[in-house]
């Protein structure tokens, strides 16, 4: 997905990178390389020059350690724009962040570093997400709505009008979020209400 997202951003992709290696090593497949180079371990960017780097990572905690390592060896986080997003002009969409096909940025929202906007969520006019947050897709906030850093609204959710969800909130999948949600809470359902720990 973010090969294609990159790609139709018009980027030259040189690699892909295992971000681990050894045992832990999670090791990146044919299936997804689409016979580009793997390139083994973060500290390979220090051997580019100004390299930019797109984070392939849904989990927001693993996006936000995976950007900061990249950066820890020179990589510029790039900003991408699906070319099949509509993203108004009046939109701030900041280093690293991720707007993916069919998604919809209307006018003065603002995405923020490394959130991740997937496919087809709406974000309506001077929306506010976090960093590295996650707009799953299908997700549509109202406008005016502010989603705290690292938060995810899940698959098809909905957010009224001015709520505001707390950072590393969850918002689960098909929920409609009438209210407030405070931070690090699981709210769920229609209404949403916050799940007990
Ligand atoms: C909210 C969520 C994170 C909860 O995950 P979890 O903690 O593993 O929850 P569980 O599956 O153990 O379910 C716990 C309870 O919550 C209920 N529940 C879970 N998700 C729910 C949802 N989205 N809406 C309504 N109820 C939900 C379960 O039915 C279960 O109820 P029970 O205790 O009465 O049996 C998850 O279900 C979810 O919706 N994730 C979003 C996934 C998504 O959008 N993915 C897109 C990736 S791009």
């Amino acid at each position: 997905m973010v090969l294609d997202l990159a790609l139709s951003a018009g980027e030259r992709v040189m690699g892909f990178i295992e971000p681990q290696t050894g045992e832990n090593a999670n090791p990146v497949t044919a299936e997804f390389t689409d016979g580009y180079a793997v390139l083994r371990g973060m500290d390979t960017l220090g051997d580019l020059e100004s390299p930019r780097v797109a984070i392939a990572i849904g989990s927001n905690t693993l996006r936000r350690t995976s950007t900061g390592e990249a950066e820890r060896f020179g990589g510029i986080p790039k900003a991408l724009v699906h070319a099949r997003a509509m993203v108004e002009t009046s939109t701030a969409i900041a280093e690293g962040a991720q707007v993916c096909i069919g998604a919809i940025v209307s006018s003065g929202a603002s995405i923020g570093r490394g959130a991740l906007v997937n496919s087809g969520a709406i974000i309506e006019h001077d929306c506010v997400v976090g960093d590295f947050a996650h707009i799953c897709p299908g997700a549509a906030l109202a406008g005016n709505v502010t989603i705290g850093a690292g938060a995810m609204i899940g698959l098809g959710a909905r957010i009224i009008q001015g709520v505001t969800i707390g950072a590393g909130a969850t918002i689960g999948a098909g929920a409609v979020v009438l209210g407030d949600i405070e931070a690090g809470a699981t709210a769920v359902g229609v209404p949403a209400v916050s799940r007990p720990d």
